[in-house]
């Protein structure tokens, strides 16, 4: 699959991994994943930061609805808020700059099958850093809100749906990645990622 086999394929637009890319996932379905003798510790680890992030998403989701449903305190809420999407946001660029800077450029020498795949990853977090942006002017413009008019719960939807949208991208990157690179390293023996 060449680059112009990932037309279509963008975040967004995609629903799963294409067929040329789950050759290796096919072999190594997720299910059989931990029981692997090549599922190692720094596996785990990356998994269970993926795991962080779906919680801290599915935690700044129910913080906003609290508030437009007025079931939460608005001061407390807002600072919960504030607190949740500096690290979830911060964590999470920081976390695509280790996948970019050391993990992907390792992988993607092991297996030319993927090459593609992690074409698509990169494109993947591209743009997520547009949305990461889209999604730290929404909760600013939401806490100034809280702040000023608490009675006005406009900002706070806006962040709602911002949130749902960014929720729904982040979700399929993980799930593709996973399923990308997991079969990866077991397929390479731990990819020397030990
Ligand atoms: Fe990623
Ligand atoms: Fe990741």
């Amino acid at each position: 699959m060449d680059r112009r086999g990932l037309d279509g394929l963008a975040l967004g637009a995609r629903e799963g991994l294409p067929d040329a890319l789950r050759v290796l996932a096919e072999r190594h379905p997720r299910p059989g994943w931990e029981a692997h003798p090549e599922f190692n510790a720094l596996t785990r680890f990356w998994l269970d930061r993926h795991l962080m992030f779906r919680r801290l998403q599915a935690t700044l989701t129910a913080e906003t609805q609290g508030v437009l449903d007025r079931a939460a305190d608005p001061r407390r809420a807002a600072s919960a808020i504030s607190r949740l999407a500096r690290v979830y946001l911060g964590e999470l660029e920081g976390h695509h700059n280790v996948e970019d800077a050391h993990y992907f450029p390792l992988l993607r020498a092991l297996d030319p099958r993927l090459v593609a795949g992690f074409d698509l990853l990169d494109a993947d977090h591209h743009a997520l850093h547009e949305s990461i942006d889209a999604l730290a002017a929404r909760t600013d413009a939401a806490l100034r809100g809280l702040a000023a008019k608490p009675a006005d719960l406009t900002p706070s939807g806006a962040l709602l749906t911002e949130l749902t949208r960014f929720g729904r991208l982040l979700d399929r990157h993980l799930v593709d990645e996973e399923e990308l690179i997991v079969p990866v390293i077991l397929e390479h023996r731990g990819a020397g990622l030990d």
